[in-house]
């Protein structure tokens, strides 16, 4: 670890939340953002891609390295959520191009060089489908002694999807790579509805960010207009910001260890996150309480929401 800070990569489906997870990463001390990694989830590839480029540039960190990943599921049709997160992912919000270009190696590659050049130093923080971690496990069978954890945005453990009563949006989507991730060795720490739905900005905070003047306080204010303006809702889960503030600090939760199973059929439970204890299933970090107010001030403070005075 460089000066005590811990290295992160973030895999993202940039996506709303997925922004507003980018710039805590960058805002936090204790973390390195050592690379970017992007998928087909929200949105297309190319808008995810291009969203998380330029997010890194209005936040003043275009170097950090940008590898595009996979463009659809492993085995299933891509499914995206434009109508949560606008048509190009980034709720109307419009930063320039990243004067920088793309990685020259694809995103599972980017995960496994990653994880080979710093042995047991490197959290992974996914917050989209797992297609490109799954990937990279097919291409690095030794991932998991690899890595020092992966915090994964994903699942509904205890309380009902958000896509379908039974399944969270980002293992729906893929729930073949999210079953061959929960199968494996990787020391995960499972972030699910469960305790992202207990953060959220409100409706009233993001209107007081009219003034804003810090980038992370406008790229908020930017990506909330198509959710609070458009489709005038009273709050926003902060799903993602939640994993990595939790890669940061894990104390932030309280979690369970034990297997954890995926529905991968056809029928209406497909994508479900089931707790099994099962012989010869790894064991995970399943997150089931959250310090939501620590959260908060930590989000907040990073970002500069503070309320604007006036
Ligand atoms: O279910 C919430 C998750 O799905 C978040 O990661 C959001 O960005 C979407 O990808
Ligand atoms: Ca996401």
């Amino acid at each position: 670890m460089s000066g005590g800070r811990i290295p992160i990569l973030l895999d993202v489906d940039t996506g709303v939340d997925d922004a507003m997870a980018i710039a805590l990463a960058l805002r936090l001390d204790a973390v390195e953002l050592v690379g970017v990694t992007t998928v087909a989830g929200n949105v297309t590839l190319e808008h995810t891609t291009e969203n998380t480029r330029r997010v890194l540039a209005w936040l003043g960190a275009p170097e950090i390295p940008v590898a595009r990943g996979m463009s659809r599921p492993l085995v299933r049709p891509l499914r995206t959520a434009a109508w949560v997160h606008g048509d190009t992912g980034l709720g109307g919000f419009a930063p320039p191009p990243s004067p920088v270009p793309l990685s020259p190696v694809t995103a599972p590659e980017f995960m496994v060089r990653t994880a080979r050049e710093r042995p047991g130093e490197v959290v992974f923080v996914c917050v989209g489908p797992l297609t490109n971690l799954a990937v990279a496990l097919g291409l690095e069978p030794d991932l998991p002694r690899l890595v020092r954890r992966v915090v994964i945005m994903g699942g509904a453990f205890t309380v009902p999807g958000n896509v379908t009563p039974a399944a969270e949006f980002n293992v729906y989507v893929d729930p073949e790579s999210a079953a061959a991730v929960a199968r494996s060795a990787l020391p995960i720490t499972f972030i699910g509805l469960d305790v992202t739905h207990q953060v959220a900005l409100l409706r009233t905070e993001w209107e007081r960010l009219g003034a804003a003047t810090d980038p992370a306080a406008r790229l908020v204010r930017g990506v909330g207009q198509h959710s609070f303006a458009r489709r005038g809702i009273d709050q926003m889960h902060l799903h993602d910001p939640l994993a990595v503030a939790v890669a940061a600090c894990p104390n932030l939760v309280r979690t369970r260890a034990t297997g954890v199973a995926i529905d991968t059929g056809l029928g209406a439970r497909a994508g479900e996150t089931m707790l099994v204890e099962r012989p010869g299933l790894p064991t995970h970090d399943v997150a089931l309480e959250v310090d939501a107010a620590a959260f908060g001030t930590l989000f907040r403070s990073a970002l500069r929401l503070e309320v604007v005075a006036g």
